[in-house]
């Protein structure tokens, strides 16, 4: 059987790795992987991590990229690869525009699209935009259905996609995380390593790790989060780390107002040790990410959520996050809750994985080789 993945961006390369880990296992697969290069910088720091080698990389990101030039590019490099190569298979992970346009290209060449992380749902077409309605498209093409989640499951039936399409797996950003968690626990020279590049924070105040990116929070949302933050970073008990998006749009409102502020250390994107390292020993964790909603409650990190809508309601029923939305005001009262109230805190931190158990990758290998076994009958 033969196999092609294709990612394009930093969470998608993560949530694959393990995929691609476990496809190289197995004899009777040849697995190829493709990058569009949707991401630069970002994502190179997770092929390092995992080494993986693409075997090809479209190197399609440029600048401010819109959707349209985005997604009309990812079309045209992919559609006469596959025309090519003709795997049995394309997997595309998620809601990105390279997961759609992937699987779009990929439809028009009649080649069977595996959906990694699927039925996901916010139910706003427009939250989390463009990645609501990417998803539901890619399901419309879909012939398997990995869902992390019996929740995610449910609402691919709704829709009407048959049961013998979906199977539920766990969401492969847990094996990632074990993976490298593992790495981390193990070496005591790279925990060494670790610790010396994170020397300059305070351990008498307390962390939060920060991030922020989505397209919708940029006409305001960031901008108050930040507001929210410089409010916090008064308090002198706290130290922030925001790891900034290289995002133009989100490297601009985050520096124009958090710059210079000696409670906030605005760094680089890091590279998935050293966030896994700092996700370990915050206290707590502020986002609009979807990976980190994922990852969160596997470390007990209460998680403040700016964002109107989460399809990932799990770890909101887990009592890990909260949906605090896109006003400052929310976001400073719910995040001094956590600092001053320590039975709020406690509530929170403890420790769940309602996103899987870190075998998602070896039940998405079983699951297209016992298709194909099925289709041969
Ligand atoms: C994309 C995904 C989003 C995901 C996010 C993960 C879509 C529609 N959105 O959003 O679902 O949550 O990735 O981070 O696919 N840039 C760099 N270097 C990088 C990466 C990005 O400079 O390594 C800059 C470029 O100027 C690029 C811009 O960021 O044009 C936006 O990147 P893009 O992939 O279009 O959107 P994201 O907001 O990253
Ligand atoms: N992440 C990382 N370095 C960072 C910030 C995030 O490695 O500086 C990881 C994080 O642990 C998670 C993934 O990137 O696995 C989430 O990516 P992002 O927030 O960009 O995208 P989303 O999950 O919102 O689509």
């Amino acid at each position: 059987m033969r196999i092609l993945t294709v990612f394009g961006t930093r969470p998608e390369a993560i949530k694959l790795a393990p995929v691609v880990l476990a496809l190289a296992r197995q004899p009777h697969i040849s697995s190829t992987i493709c990058s569009t290069g949707q991401h630069g910088a970002m994502l190179d720091q997770v092929l390092d991590v995992f080494d993986l080698k693409p075997g090809c990389n479209f190197g399609l990101m440029t600048s401010n990229q819109t959707l349209s030039d985005l997604t009309t590019a990812i079309l045209k490099t992919m559609s006469p690869l596959l025309m090519r190569e003709k795997p049995d298979w394309v997997i595309v992970q998620g809601d990105t525009t390279t997961a759609f346009a992937t699987a779009l290209a990929a439809f028009y060449q009649h080649i069977p699209v595996a959906h990694v992380e699927a039925g996901l749902r916010t139910g706003n077409r427009l939250s989390p935009f463009p990645e609501e309605v990417n998803r539901k498209l890619i399901s419309q093409i879909a012939t398997l259905h990995f869902t992390p989640t019996q929740w995610a499951a449910d609402n691919l039936r709704n829709e009407g996609v048959a049961d013998a399409e979906i199977i539920i797996t766990g969401n492969t950003v847990i094996d990632a995380l074990h993976i490298v968690s593992t790495r981390i626990n193990a070496d005591t020279a790279l925990h060494g390593k670790l610790a010396d590049e994170f020397n300059f924070l305070d351990p008498t105040k307390k962390l939060i790790l920060v991030t922020g990116h989505r397209r919708e929070n940029l006409d305001g949302g960031l901008g108050n989060m930040c507001e929210a933050l410089l409010s916090l970073a008064k308090r002198g008990d706290v130290e922030i780390v925001y790891p900034v998006h290289l995002n133009p749009a989100v490297q601009n409102t985050v520096m124009q107002r958090l710059a210079d502020q000696p409670a906030i250390h605005l760094i680089k994107p890091l590279a998935y040790v050293p966030f896994l390292y700092l996700m370990q020993k915050c206290s707590f964790i502020i986002t609009d990410s979807g990976g980190i909603q994922e990852e969160a409650p596997a470390f007990g990190k209460p998680t403040l959520v700016t964002r109107d809508t989460t399809e990932r309601p799990e770890a909101i029923d887990a009592g890990t996050a909260i949906l605090v939305g896109r006003s400052s005001l929310a976001l400073t009262h719910a995040a001094t809750q956590l600092l001053d109230d320590e039975a709020v805190y406690t509530r929170m931190a403890v420790a769940k994985n309602p996103f899987g158990d870190g075998n998602a990758a070896e039940r998405i290998v079983a699951a297209l080789l016992g298709w194909q076994n099925e289709v041969r009958r």
